[in-house]
């Protein structure tokens, strides 16, 4: 194919139109998510010279509001020590470390070797050094990585979050250099390791609790990797887990993996960034010259449930800048397929609220037309929300994927957003979050909803074309 013919970057099929993905070659986890004099920054896990998992970099990137991303060059290489496995970056404003006087960012990462390094940069994450006395930890297991920092203000100290096989390691420090062990926590799961943990102080009512989010490498419950979480306190030195007989998952869907937040997100905002793949087929997805992308950001905040404090998620309100409105409904019969309008389209929002009335099923039919579509449906008695997805030539993707939401006044309220290549699902509590990629053939766009086997009324549908956020490439 000529150079002519092929088509302008961020325009080819699959290409995600307002979640980032690097103008090519293979990216996974997000790391050192960090907002800093006006940027969020997302370094990423980065194979440059290929389009499937290798050698890993650092890549970079920065936006002012979470979705116009600019790609910078890369920011951490390999080195004598190996390859730059997933990690953190903090603010070191005080400049505790020494490395950054004035106060500069500091990133925290880990080598392929499982032992951690250290790199520092004083132009607003430009240009970074590597610690001249990296590693500055031993791999203490032959899985030990993606340590994530945070400062703890009661004790006056960082404090690290590590995996360890299927363990979480703690460690505290003063200058982000030396590093005291503190606390073990073992959440009782078997599948596989565990990976790229977070740790998060969240207001509740005015309490603190503190939320622990893990990558699960195996056996997760959409199949393949997945993320748990737990809630729970945190005094320094040990966490401890209130509901230590559950098993809270953070998202139902199998593409939201390695997810950490930011730091330093301005006023007080949770907000993370997740790899919307799954290690099961992540190699294979059949896109073109990259291949990886991140999920929306969600915003996280605490609820109280009659199971207990729980996660909510919502997607980062700045999404709603991109919003074109293509219709509105209210109050209309459902029976059967339904189109609304004449609206069609790959990149859309949809806002709903249905009333199941006597139907058994309902739900949507989406990036439908000869060869299928991707079905999100409701089964009404089961309270069950099902969604099914046709395979992509990749091994272990074609499945059926379910989540429990329960009907809200007699209701069921979802937030979907669709992009060229992915699907997901916020509902209207937040309790629940569901991520999947879906590679439907890019000629299809068409967009219906269904109840069958009895009627239903939508109380309100609002879907809006969701605008791009890459420049469009001159002509
Ligand atoms: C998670 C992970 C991390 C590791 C990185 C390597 O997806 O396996 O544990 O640091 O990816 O790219």
């Amino acid at each position: 194919m000529s150079s002519l013919q092929q088509p302008p970057l961020y325009r080819e099929p699959f290409r995600p139109q307002y979640h980032y993905s690097a103008p090519q070659a293979w990216l996974n986890d997000p790391n050192g998510l960090v907002y800093y004099e006006g940027e969020y920054h997302l370094f990423y896990q980065y194979h440059p010279d290929s389009t499937t998992w290798g050698p890993m970099h650092w890549g970079h990137a920065v936006s002012p509001d979470l979705l116009h991303w600019e790609t910078l060059p890369i920011a951490l290489y390999p080195d004598d020590l190996g390859t730059i496995f997933s990690g953190c970056v903090v603010v070191d404003a005080q400049n505790t470390s020494g490395l950054v006087p004035g106060g500069g960012l500091v990133a925290v990462y880990s080598y392929h070797t499982q032992t951690q390094g250290v790199a520092y940069s004083t132009d607003r994450g430009r240009t970074w050094t590597k610690y001249s006395e990296n590693p500055i930890m031993p791999a203490v297991a032959r899985d030990f990585r993606d340590p994530k920092v945070f400062w703890h203000a009661e004790t006056g100290r960082w404090v690290m979050i590590i995996a360890a096989g299927p363990e979480i390691h703690l460690y505290t420090s003063a200058n982000l250099l030396d590093w005291e062990p503190a606390s073990v926590f073992t959440g009782g799961y078997r599948g596989g390791v565990w990976e790229v943990p977070d740790l998060v102080a969240m207001e509740l009512n005015g309490e603190t609790h503190w939320v622990l989010i893990v990558g699960v490498s195996q056996d997760a419950p959409s199949g393949g990797s997945g993320t748990r979480y737990f809630v729970g306190s945190f005094d320094g030195q040990t966490f401890t887990d209130r509901y230590p007989d559950e098993t809270l998952w953070f998202d139902y869907g199998p593409d939201n993996y390695a997810g950490t937040t930011f730091f330093n997100a301005p006023g007080g905002r949770h907000v993370l960034i997740g790899w919307m793949n799954n290690w099961i087929y992540a190699n294979e997805v059949p896109t073109s010259t990259w291949r990886g992308v991140m999920t929306v950001p969600h915003d996280l905040s605490l609820a109280e449930t009659p199971d207990g404090i729980r996660l909510v998620h919502r997607p980062a309100a700045e999404l709603e800048t991109l919003r074109e409105p293509l219709g509105t409904w209210q109050d209309v019969k459902l029976e059967g397929d339904w189109r609304p309008g004449d609206v069609t389209g790959r990149v859309l929002e949809i806002v709903a609220e249905i009333e199941p009335g006597t139907a058994e099923t309902l739900g949507f039919k989406v990036h439908a037309g000869e060869d299928g579509d991707a079905r999100i449906f409701y089964d009404v008695a089961k309270e069950q929300l099902f969604v099914s997805r046709p395979g992509a030539g990749v091994s272990n993707f074609n499945r059926l994927f379910d989540m429990h939401v329960p009907l809200q006044d007699g209701r069921i309220a979802l937030h979907i957003l669709l992009d060229e290549a992915s699907l997901e699902i916020f509902t209207a509590d937040g309790l629940s979050s569901f991520t999947a990629q879906i590679f439907l053939d890019p000629a299809q766009d068409g967009l219906e909803l269904f109840a069958y086997e009895g009627t239903a009324r939508i109380v309100n549908l609002a879907i809006y074309r969701l605008e791009s956020v890459w420049p469009q490439a001159a002509e």
